[in-house]
């Protein structure tokens, strides 16, 4: 190991360290009964390098469902096919209101402040069906996560997405919603059932810190330069994520931590260090804004340690 890699690695044993020592742990997801049954105790991070190396520690080789962390990659598959097109349909606002807001959205007719929110994701999804069935949807978001990746093992838990199907009556207002507003093109459930099951590709910190690659290193997988997003593409997700990937926490985080990242209720969330790395961290218990605590906690420390940030 090269000293700076030391550094590093001692850098997460630390963050993990941290995690471990605070009493304060925040709340599991309760509404999709499979993430309720998670342990707040636990917490991994992973860090991918411009070099394609990937360290760890903790519980960073734990697979979960990386739920809203999805919206990331159906938002660039979505783009890739459809451009600049989908922005008649979603907003690049940030909401300042929780991810599964009813309310805005009929204030707003229909059309979702911004790709993220639950509204959002699922007319990104909605748009993806318009040029596959629902099933090859679905694989073609498998494979593209799984080539991102670098990683053909990543798999969807069906017990996850059946268990949010069941509860999900939210999402169906929401869909409904959209639906009678014509900011829906298929039918309810083929657009959710995707959905559902794009939350529910699982991951561990280290296979979604390597799938988070082309969001550090401008639309490519790092050591070989495989462009697999466009540069211009990539710089404009982060630019949301930045943003609104953390719902009305983003400003919060932004502060603390200041990079672009994604949250999702199992407790991950991706950050990306422009040109430098591409981290992943996972700690189930949220705060009230349906954002990692400790996740949020240990982002902020190790970017204050390798002074990691774009506003530095
Ligand atoms: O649709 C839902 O409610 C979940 N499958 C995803 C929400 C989510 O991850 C919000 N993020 N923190």
């Amino acid at each position: 190991m090269t000293q700076n890699l030391k550094k590093l690695q001692t850098v997460l044993d630390d963050a993990i360290h941290l995690a471990h020592q605070s009493e304060e742990r925040g709340k599991v997801a309760q509404y999709i009964p499979e993430l309720a049954k998670a342990d707040p105790q636990k917490a991994g991070i992973a860090i991918t390098l411009d070099n394609g190396e990937t360290i760890g520690a903790g519980d960073w080789q734990q697979p979960n469902t990386i739920q809203s962390i999805s919206k990331v990659f159906t938002l660039a598959l979505c783009l890739g096919t459809l451009g600049d097109n989908l922005w008649a349909r979603v907003g690049r606002e940030p909401s300042g209101s929780a991810f599964d807001s009813i309310l805005q959205l009929e204030h707003e007719n229909g059309i979702p402040r911004n790709p993220f929110v639950n509204a959002g994701a699922i007319v990104v999804t909605d748009a993806i069906l318009a040029t596959y069935q629902p099933k090859e949807a679905l694989g073609e978001i498998v494979r593209f996560v799984q080539g991102l990746a670098g990683d053909d093992q990543i798999f969807i838990d069906g017990k996850v997405a059946r268990s949010e199907e069941e509860t999900g009556h939210r999402n169906r207002a929401l869909a409904h919603y959209l639906a009678s507003c014509g900011n829906l093109h298929n039918p309810v459930e083929h657009t959710l059932g995707v959905y559902y099951n794009q939350c529910a590709l699982t991951m561990d910190c280290a296979q979604l810190s390597r799938a988070g690659r082309f969001l550090a290193f401008a639309g490519t997988l790092g050591p070989n330069r495989q462009q697999m997003v466009s540069m211009k593409r990539a710089r404009r997700i982060a630019a949301i994520m930045l943003t609104c990937g953390h719902y009305d926490g983003s400003g919060d985080f932004a502060y603390r931590v200041g990079l672009p990242a994604k949250s999702g209720v199992s407790g991950m969330i991706l950050a990306a260090v422009p040109g430098i790395a591409s981290i992943a961290v996972w700690s189930p218990g949220l705060d009230r804004n349906g954002n990692s605590y400790i996740g949020t906690k240990m982002l902020e420390y190790v970017t204050n340690q390798m002074d990691w940030t774009v506003f530095s």
